[in-house]
């Protein structure tokens, strides 16, 4: 069984206080940093870029998980390695088709990081199945993406239990994280389903106690659980 890990999600951060947040989730007890970048392309919104993610490498030992929501992620997979990222993340939709998909996840995992292949909740589980034995992560977006804040769609809980099933049924050891919306109702449905890695953004950052809150979603019941009470 995998173990259940906690990303928060540095775009609901104080972006005026940066190191004091980045130390805040490290103290809090999170398993990684989820940093998202944006291009104002992929999807209608602009966060961050190498700079920044190096800046804040500096202040933490935490893994960063890095989920690239750029048109031309090829460009940049060598500027966020060198900027300290462990994972990378890009999405299935990234323009080039799966020839070019395939030739990112080799490149990210050739420059020593894990490889992680993101699908946005309207694209079927059907595109990513090629790559599932490619990558270290499979992550099911759980709201369109581009911007925190927003409501968990329920329709995505299906998908994340038939890559579930798949993981199972073809004896691969990929993890399956949930982002967006992520708060401990939402998590619950997801971590049933499957998921085992937890990215959120508002319902930490905003939480009295990220520790607290953090271990609220860690102490949620999985799938197994669900299984083995049958
Ligand atoms: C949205 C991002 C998410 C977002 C999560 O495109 O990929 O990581 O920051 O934030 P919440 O938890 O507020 O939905």
């Amino acid at each position: 069984m995998l173990e259940r890990l906690v990303a928060p999600s540095l775009l609901a951060a104080d972006f005026s206080r940066l190191r004091e947040e980045v130390q805040r989730v490290e103290q809090s007890g999170a398993d990684w940093l989820h940093l998202d970048i944006m291009d104002g392309h992929f999807v209608p919104n602009i966060s961050f870029g190498p700079a920044v993610v190096k800046a804040v490498r500096a202040h933490t030992r935490l893994p960063f998980d890095v989920q690239l929501m750029i048109g031309n992620p090829a460009e940049y997979i060598g500027a966020f390695v060198q900027a300290g990222a462990d994972r990378i993340t890009v999405h299935v939709e990234t323009d080039g088709g799966s020839d070019r998909v395939r030739q990112l996840l080799r490149e990210i995992r050739e420059r020593g990081c894990k490889a992680g292949l993101a699908l946005n909740p309207e694209t079927p589980l059907e595109q990513v199945e090629p790559f599932l034995a490619e990558i270290d992560l499979l992550l099911v977006m759980t709201v369109h993406p581009g911007f925190g804040g927003q409501s968990f769609i329920p329709e995505t809980v299906e998908k994340m239990e038939a890559a579930y099933v798949r993981r199972a049924a073809c004896g691969l050891r990929f993890r399956i994280e949930i982002d967006g919306g992520i708060t401990p109702e939402t998590a619950a449905a997801g971590l049933l389903a499957g998921a085992d890695v937890l990215v959120a953004g508002t319902w930490l950052f905003q939480s009295r106690d990220m520790a607290v809150a953090i271990r609220e979603l860690r102490d949620l019941a999985g799938r197994e659980a669900a299984t083995v009470k049958g």
